[in-house]
């Protein structure tokens, strides 16, 4: 039934007639499959719009822990898809496009972490949520940027430490923490590319207005921030906050919900160093679309497997997460 070219493409190009209305189609494929459709605050406006669930990484994971859906769709990229899969085997996990991966997720391939590991016996292994499965496989807890911070300071003081894969994270996780845990060289392409230069000169144009940085930034980036946190945890900040102008480094996606959430503010996203490109976007996110999402959920396809033996392996650290967290927010 797939064609071939579908799969050497990873997502199905179907002529979709002009005709359809995309979004209300969409919407009664998901009630006719029972079908749930997630997305992460860094994708484009239009699927944040039709989704049912919006959130971040670690918002998304508890969400599909307990979904009743016979179909999850994830409209973000290949990890976070892989994570549903690992927490929910018996149902179906889409991804619109399998070519959506992340810069982040391959700077750490998993057997350079198990060597990494075995040079450093008696190390704990911290990863990201941000990883493949396979690094997840050689991981004791996973956490994301929501929960990191807790996550480490639950461990005793003296717990020797490996953190995977973002060494901004992880620097910032050590900064905050006292700890001294051994970094991976890893990082993201997007978040990596934000300028000091133009932050500095938008403070400059915009007095009081506020920094909002997330942690996978650099450290000269962080120096400058009025408040370092996840997607989540910056979107509640700032519609806390009495403040009504931000300059926002992370993803330009998140400005979608911000301006839903806080209609009167004002969000300006930090353009990154090399001048007219969109590097504030993250093109493996924005692979997503609703034609592809419209296809994937008539077809059923492209969908996530996992070997069941790697799937249990990678389920344990993921677990350990979630239950923390659920610790934590008691
Ligand atoms: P959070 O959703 O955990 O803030 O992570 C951001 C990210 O990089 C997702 O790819
Ligand atoms: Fe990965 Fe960066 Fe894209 Fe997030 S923004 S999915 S970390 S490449």
């Amino acid at each position: 039934m797939i064609k071939s070219e579908w799969k050497e493409k990873g997502y199905i190009d179907e002529p979709i007639p002009a005709e359809i209305d995309l979004k209300k189609e969409i919407r009664r494929l998901c009630a006719e499959k029972n079908a749930v459709i997630m997305g992460h605050y860094y994708t484009r406006n239009e699927i944040q719009d039709v989704a049912d669930f919006v959130g971040d990484s670690l918002a998304l994971a508890q969400q599909a822990a307990k979904t009743t859906a016979d179909i999850i769709v994830m409209c973000g990229v290949h990890f976070m898809a892989e994570t549903n899969k690992i927490l929910c085997p018996d149902k179906k996990v889409l991804l619109p496009d399998l070519n959506a991966g992340c810069s982040l997720a391959d700077s750490c391939p998993a057997d350079e972490l198990a060597k990494f590991k075995e040079e450093h016996p008696g190390y704990k292994v911290l990863a990201y949520v941000n990883t493949s499965a396979a690094v997840k496989a050689h991981t004791d807890i996973v956490v994301t940027s929501s929960n990191a911070r807790e996550i480490v300071d639950s461990l005793p003081a003296d717990e020797k430490i490996i953190f995977a894969p973002d060494k901004n994270l992880g620097g910032y996780l050590n900064a905050v923490t006292g700890r001294n845990m051994l970094l991976w060289n890893g990082g993201c392409h997007v978040h990596e590319q934000f300028s000091v230069e133009k932050i500095v000169g938008l403070k400059a144009a915009n007095p009081g207005a506020k920094v909002l940085a997330h942690p996978e930034c650099k450290n000269s980036v962080l120096a400058l921030a009025d408040y370092v946190g996840s997607t989540a945890a910056i979107l509640s900040f700032a519609q806390k906050d009495e403040c009504n102008t931000f300059i926002v480094a992370t993803e330009s996606g998140i400005l979608h919900e911000m301006q839903k959430r806080c209609p009167e503010k004002n969000f300006i996203p930090v353009p990154p160093m090399s001048g007219s490109c969109a590097c504030n976007e993250c093109a493996y996110m924005r692979l997503n679309t609703l034609e592809k999402l419209y296809n994937c959920l008539k077809y059923e396809w492209p969908f996530v497997e996992l070997d069941e033996q790697l799937r249990e392996r990678a389920k344990l650290p993921i677990e350990r997460m979630l239950e923390i967290s659920a610790k934590i927010k008691k």
